[in-house]
């Protein structure tokens, strides 16, 4: 089976100049803090690569990964199953979790309380896209990339059966092809 890309939503030269954008909003908000930004995994790479190059002064880096089976539990807050570095220092720290889709806004909500649990001294939310108009969820996004309709995106991260990551843009997928 093949999958088609019906329409490029964002190409990677929009994506590049709003995370520099975004990254600018950063540098000045945290200027003289050591915030920890917290990737999640896996969709969330490629705009956390990005965004970091466009963040001046110090951060820190980690990743964690929210699944929502059990698997290999390391830590877990509801049917949610969180993997990754967990045995970070956060009680005290200025987090920003960097997302690569906020939908009904379900997981960013629950990785956000998972999060406030170990007492972070601020907690923000940056995402690549926000679809807001699919929320069913109250939550705080600090930093949104771009607000895109209810079309089902690909690429730049965000997967359709963990293909198509690696696109350097974030498309359409042609639901003829699905
Ligand atoms: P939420 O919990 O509904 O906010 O969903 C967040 C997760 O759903 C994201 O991290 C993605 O894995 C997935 N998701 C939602 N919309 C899309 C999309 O358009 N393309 C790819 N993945 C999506």
């Amino acid at each position: 089976m093949s999958y088609k890309i019906e329409r490029i939503l964002l190409s990677h030269e929009q994506i590049v100049n709003r995370s520099k954008e975004i990254g600018a909003q950063i540098s000045k908000d945290y200027a003289g803090k050591r915030p920890l930004l917290i990737g999640m995994l896996n969709g969330a790479v490629p705009f956390f690569a990005e965004l970091i190059k466009h963040i001046e002064g110090e951060i820190e880096t980690a990743f964690i990964k929210a699944s929502s089976y059990a698997g290999q539990t390391c830590s877990s807050s509801g049917s949610v199953v969180f993997t990754g570095d967990l045995n970070l220092q956060i009680a005290g720290r200025d987090i920003i979790v960097i997302e690569d889709i906020v939908d009904t806004g379900l997981t960013i909500k629950t990785v956000c309380a998972f999060i406030r649990e170990k007492k972070p001294k601020s907690l923000a939310v940056a995402t690549l896209l926000d679809k807001k108009s699919r929320r069913l969820v109250e939550v705080d996004v600090k930093y949104v990339g771009f607000d895109i309709p209810n079309v089902f995106v690909v690429g730049f991260g965000l997967d359709y059966d963990e293909l198509f990551r690696n696109l350097p843009y974030v498309g359409v997928l042609d639901s003829s092809s699905i």
